[in-house]
């Protein structure tokens, strides 16, 4: 006999743009540069302020911190919120090693085996790991491409709401959709979560990138929700600091706060260098994000532009983070996907795109859609798209 994985090891879901990845290298092995618009990886770079702290940090000891974070640090975030209009303190907040373990620590911490959290799709399809890992059913309701993914009727979500239902979760601005959600939408969800008992869990990790003079409206600003809201966020992507794994888990609920800590306490600490990298990044000059931001909107109004123009393809329009889902002129977009890679190049070069059926957990739901970062610069999105109306010519279904 030999030892066999677990059940719950083998369902756990692999990243949905695994299976594009060797076509990915086999192409730049052939010698084709590709374009990754597939990846939420920015290639802003990382405040100075932060860097430096970490080159001019004269530890001597590279020690553990406390398990929920260092107390300068967890200060500071709270004051960095307070200026967000969210009035938390540092005994609300855990740091994480990034968004990702306070994801998984909230989910830890409210819900056991078979439980449901209801998830507007596409959704960040990291989501159905985290809940796989925990246990638990995630219930999907399907937000539109029509609405520009708009949160849906919330009689959806009554419908779907049994003994089981723990909690809503959402992502905003989201990803993949792009869509920021209004105070009006938060709101709505503030009323179902009371009514049904349930928590609502936001992430918002894209907090900082609102466009066209929107502002986000945090879950936390809502009040009589200080009981239910649990707040997700990083410094990823706000910074540009995706590899110094830093994020955190916001709630004015005390019980969520010393449950999440135990299992804080279990993995002892979030990384030392990487906090004290995050607690200077907060000293970041405002005009960075002015900067990074009217950079984005650029990105994103020459992008839309740019894939509005090929006949058959339409774009949902994101007022948030840095990602949108675009219609395409194909029935399957995760062959198209592989085309591209495996056969395709203009230029000798390629783009790699990621197939939106992936965000979906509903079947059969985003065939033809993708999955477009507007991570790149402006003259690289527009020979990526340029790519993408060449290889839409040749694409046979
Ligand atoms: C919506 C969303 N949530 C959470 C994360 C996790 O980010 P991190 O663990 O780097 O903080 C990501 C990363 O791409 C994301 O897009």
């Amino acid at each position: 006999m030999i030892p066999v994985i677990s059940v719950k090891g083998s369902k756990m879901p692999a990243s949905p743009i695994r299976k594009l990845v060797p076509y990915a290298e086999a192409a730049k092995a052939k010698g084709t540069h590709v374009y990754h618009l597939n990846i939420g990886q920015p290639d802003i770079a990382t405040p100075q302020v932060a860097l430096e702290a970490v080159k001019n940090s004269s530890i001597e000891i590279l020690a553990y911190s406390r398990s929920e974070g260092s107390d300068a640090y967890r200060t500071k975030l709270a004051n960095y919120y307070h200026k967000q209009g969210i009035a938390v303190s540092s005994d609300d907040i855990i740091i994480t090693t990034g968004g990702s373990e306070a994801l998984l620590f909230a989910m830890g911490s409210i819900t056991d085996v078979d439980d449901e959290v209801i998830i507007p799709e596409p959704f960040y399809a990291n989501y159905n790991g985290f809940a796989t890992a925990s246990g638990v059913k995630v219930v999907p309701v399907i937000s539109k491409f029509e609405d520009n993914f708009a949160l849906p009727p919330i009689e959806e979500f009554e419908k779907l709401i049994t003994p089981k239902t723990k909690a809503i979760l959402i992502c905003n601005p989201g990803n993949p959709t792009g869509y920021l959600y209004s105070q009006e939408e938060i709101k709505k969800l503030a009323q179902i979560v009371k009514k049904h008992d349930l928590f609502l869990l936001a992430d918002e990790v894209y907090r900082e990138f609102a466009y066209d003079g929107h502002t986000h409206y945090s879950i936390l600003q809502e009040e009589g929700l200080e009981e239910h809201a649990i707040m997700i966020d990083s410094v990823s992507k706000r910074y540009s600091m995706c590899g110094a794994r830093i994020g955190c888990l916001v709630s004015k609920n005390n019980k969520v706060i010393q449950t999440a800590l135990k299992f804080a306490q279990a993995r002892l600490s979030p990384p030392t260098f990487a906090q004290i990298a995050s607690e200077a990044a907060l000293d970041t000059p405002q005009d960075y994000f002015t900067k990074v931001i009217a950079e984005y909107v650029e990105r994103r109004d020459i992008l839309v532009k740019a894939l509005e123009k090929i006949e058959g393809v339409r774009v949902a329009k994101p007022n948030g983070a840095f990602y949108c889902i675009a219609e395409l002129p194909v029935q399957n977009a995760e062959k198209f996907a592989q085309l591209l890679l495996e056969e395709f190049s203009f230029e000798n070069e390629s783009i790699m795109v990621a197939p939106a059926a992936g965000f979906y957990s509903s079947p059969d739901m985003g065939q033809n859609q993708v999955r477009i970062a507007y991570v790149l610069n402006k003259e690289s999105l527009l020979k990526a798209v340029k790519i993408l109306n060449e290889a839409l010519k040749v694409y046979k279904d």
